[in-house]
C-alpha cells in the first residue's frame, strides 16, 4: 500500500502525459477559423462550409480583417503564411513589405549619423511597399478553388454595411486619435469620436476591394489604385512610387522545419526570424524534461529565458532578408552548435546578456499585428500572421482608397546597435537597402505529431511573438493544457537585450519572482504589459478541433 502511495504521483504524471487535456475552447467536428474579429472568423467559416478550402478562406478572411480590424488587418501592410495540406505537403509565402527603390542604408539618419525620431515610425516616410494583396492573390492563383467573387464579396459587403465598434476598439481608436489628426489633419475619417456600438462604414475601401475583384493583383499594384496610392504617398513626403508598386511580388519560401521530441514543427523562414528562433529555443530546451519542472515554475522560466537569450542574440546578428544576406542556417540550427550555446547554462545563476553579447536598450511591446488560424474540412491548415507594424501602422490613412499604410520600415535596423520600437537591435544583416525586406518576428506555425496535424498557432506582439508561440506549444505538449487554456495562460518574455524578464500582470507570484531575482534575473517591476494575442487550433485525438481564441482581445473561434 505504501509503495502504491509513493508511486501515485508518478502514475498521475504518466497518466497526464498520456491523456491530452480535455478541450475548454470551442469544439467543432469539421472545420474552424480563429481570428481577431468575429466578422472575419464567420466569413472564413462560411467559405469553408460552402466547400471552399483553407486557401479560399485565407483570401476571404484576410480581406475581411482589412475591413473589420484596421488596427492590424490591412491592404497597406504585409505578412507571412505557412500551410500544411492534408497530404502532408508544406510551404510558406512571404508577402512582407519591401523597402522602396529609393531607400538606402542611412535614410533615417541625420547629418551627424543619428537616428531622426519618428521618420521610420510615423507618416509616409515610414512605409514599405505593401505586400498583402500580392500575397493573397498569389495564394488564390496557386490553390484557390471558388470564384474570386465568392471570396471578396463578403468583405466588400461588410465595408459597405459597416462594422460594429467593440469596447476594446473604441478605446484603441480614442487612444490613437491625436496621432491620426497629427498625421492626417483634422478632417480625416478617424478624427471622429467613435463609441462602443457605433458602426463604421468603409465605402472607399469597398471600391478598392472591388477593383481587386475585377483585376486581381493588378487592381492594386497597377492602374488607378496604384496611381492614386503613389501620388498620395509622394504628396505626403513618402518614397513609394508607381514603379515600386508595379514591381512588388510575393515569394514562396521553404518553411523552417525541425523536430522537437516527437513533434514536427513547421514555421516561417527568413525574412521572418520566427521559425529560426523558435527552432533554436526549442532545440536548446529539448535535452531537459521541462514537463517535470511544471508550468511557469521557476525552473521552466529559467530554462526558457536562457534559451531565448541565446536565440535572440543570434537573431539580431545573423538574420535578415535571405535575398540580400547569407544566413548561416546550417550552422546556427545544428545540434552541436545549439548544445554548445547552452554549455554555460546553470540552474544556479542567470547568465548575463552582456556575457552573451553587448548592448543597452529599451523594450516596448504592443499588439498591433494579427494572426489567424484555419483548418478546413479536409484537414488542410493555414497559419497566417499579418501586420501594419504599429497600431494602424504609420497612422497615415489613404482616405480615397480607405486603408492605413504600414510603418514597417522601422523593422529594419536604421543604425547598428540602435533599438527599434520593439527594443530590438539589429546588425548589418538587417540594414536598409532598396527592395530589401525588413526582418520580422512573425511566427505563423503548424505542428505535427505522429505525422498528423496537431496544432496551428500564431500571434501578434512584435518581438514577443516568438516566445508567445513557443510557450503556447509547450503549454499544450509539455504541460498538458487544453488549446484554450494554453492560449489564455500567463506569459513571460526575454529577448537577450534588454536583459530583463518581462512578466504579464497576472499569474506570477512574488515568491516566484523573488526566487528568480535571487538567481540574478532582472525582472520588470513597474510595467507589466500583456504579451501576444494567440489564435490557435488543436486537433483532438478523435479528429475534432479545439479553438484557442485569446481572451486578451476580441478574438473569436467559429466553425462547424
Ligand atoms: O514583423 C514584425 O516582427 C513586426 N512588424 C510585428 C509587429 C507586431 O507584432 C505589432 N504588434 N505588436
Amino acid at each position: 500500500m505504501r509503495k502504491l502511495i509513493l508511486l501515485l504521483p508518478f502514475l498521475l504524471l504518466l497518466n497526464c502525459k498520456e491523456q491530452p487535456a480535455l478541450p475548454t475552447g470551442l469544439v467543432t467536428e469539421n472545420a474552424m477559423v480563429v481570428s481577431a474579429r468575429v466578422e472575419a472568423s464567420q466569413i472564413g467559416s462560411a467559405i469553408l462550409e460552402k466547400g471552399g478550402n483553407a486557401f479560399d478562406a485565407m483570401v476571404a478572411i484576410e480581406m475581411a480583417l482589412a475591413v473589420a480590424y484596421p488596427f492590424a488587418g490591412n491592404l497597406g501592410g504585409g505578412g507571412f503564411m505557412v500551410y500544411r495540406k492534408n497530404n502532408g505537403d508544406v510551404g510558406g509565402i512571404d508577402y512582407r513589405e519591401k523597402a522602396p527603390l529609393s531607400a538606402h542604408k542611412d535614410m533615417y539618419l541625420d547629418s551627424l549619423g543619428n537616428v531622426v525620431p519618428d521618420l521610420s515610425t510615423k507618416g509616409a516616410t515610414a512605409s514599405g511597399v505593401p505586400g498583402t494583396v500580392a500575397g493573397v492573390m498569389e495564394v488564390y492563383k496557386k490553390f484557390g478553388s471558388l470564384p474570386l467573387a465568392d471570396l471578396l464579396s463578403p468583405a466588400i459587403k461588410l465595408a459597405q454595411r459597416g462594422v460594429l465598434v467593440t469596447e476594446k476598439q473604441a478605446k484603441r481608436l480614442e487612444s490613437y486619435r491625436e496621432n491620426f489628426i497629427e498625421v492626417n489633419g483634422d478632417s480625416t475619417k478617424f478624427a471622429a469620436l467613435f463609441k462602443q456600438g457605433d458602426t463604421i462604414k468603409y465605402p472607399a475601401l469597398a471600391k478598392t476591394l472591388q477593383k481587386i475583384l475585377e483585376k486581381g493583383k493588378d487592381g492594386f499594384y497597377k492602374g488607378e489604385v496604384a496611381e492614386k496610392l503613389a501620388a498620395f504617398m509622394q504628396e505626403k513626403g513618402g518614397y513609394i512610387t508607381e514603379e515600386d508598386l508595379a514591381k512588388y511580388e510575393a515569394k514562396w519560401r521553404q518553411p523552417i522545419i525541425f523536430n522537437y521530441k516527437d513533434l514536427r514543427i513547421i514555421s516561417m523562414s527568413p525574412p521572418s526570424s520566427g521559425g529560426v528562433t523558435i527552432n533554436q529555443i526549442l532545440k536548446m530546451m529539448e535535452p531537459y524534461e521541462v514537463s517535470d519542472y511544471g508550468h511557469n515554475s521557476a525552473k521552466t522560466i529559467q530554462l526558457f529565458t536562457e534559451a531565448s537569450r541565446r536565440a535572440y542574440a543570434d537573431r539580431n546578428y545573423y538574420l535578415g532578408d535571405p535575398d540580400f544576406v547569407d544566413i548561416p542556417l546550417d550552422v546556427i540550427l545544428s545540434d552541436s552548435y545549439l548544445k554548445d550555446r547552452m554549455q554555460n547554462f546553470s540552474f544556479d545563476k542567470a547568465t548575463l546578456s552582456s556575457d552573451v553579447e553587448r548592448g543597452n536598450v529599451e523594450i516596448v511591446e504592443s499588439m498591433e499585428t494579427t494572426h489567424y488560424s484555419i483548418v478546413d474540412s479536409n484537414g488542410n491548415a493555414i497559419s497566417a500572421t499579418i501586420t501594419l507594424n504599429g497600431g494602424y501602422g504609420s497612422k497615415l490613412y489613404v482616405e480615397e482608397l480607405g486603408f492605413f499604410m504600414n510603418n514597417e520600415m522601422d523593422d529594419f535596423s536604421s543604425k547598428p546597435g540602435v533599438p527599434n520600437m520593439f527594443g530590438l537591435i539589429g546588425a548589418d544583416a538587417n540594414s536598409i537597402a532598396a527592395e530589401k525586406r525588413m526582418l520580422s518576428s512573425m511566427t505563423p506555425t503548424i505542428v505535427e505529431k505522429d505525422g498528423k496535424l496537431y496544432m496551428v498557432v500564431g500571434t501578434p506582439g512584435g518581438s514577443t511573438i516568438i516566445t508567445a508561440v513557443t510557450q503556447t506549444i509547450l503549454n499544450v505538449y509539455e504541460f498538458n493544457l487544453s488549446m484554450q487554456d494554453a492560449v489564455n495562460a500567463p506569459r513571460f518574455h526575454h529577448q537577450w537585450l534588454p536583459d530583463v524578464v518581462i512578466f504579464e500582470p497576472e499569474g506570477f507570484s512574488t515568491t516566484l519572482k523573488d526566487e528568480l531575482k535571487s538567481k540574478g534575473y532582472i525582472i520588470n517591476e513597474e510595467r507589466t504589459p500583456i504579451i501576444g494575442k494567440v489564435d490557435a487550433i488543436r486537433v483532438l485525438s478523435d479528429g475534432r478541433l479545439e479553438g484557442g481564441a485569446d481572451k486578451r482581445g476580441d478574438d473569436t473561434a467559429v466553425g462547424f
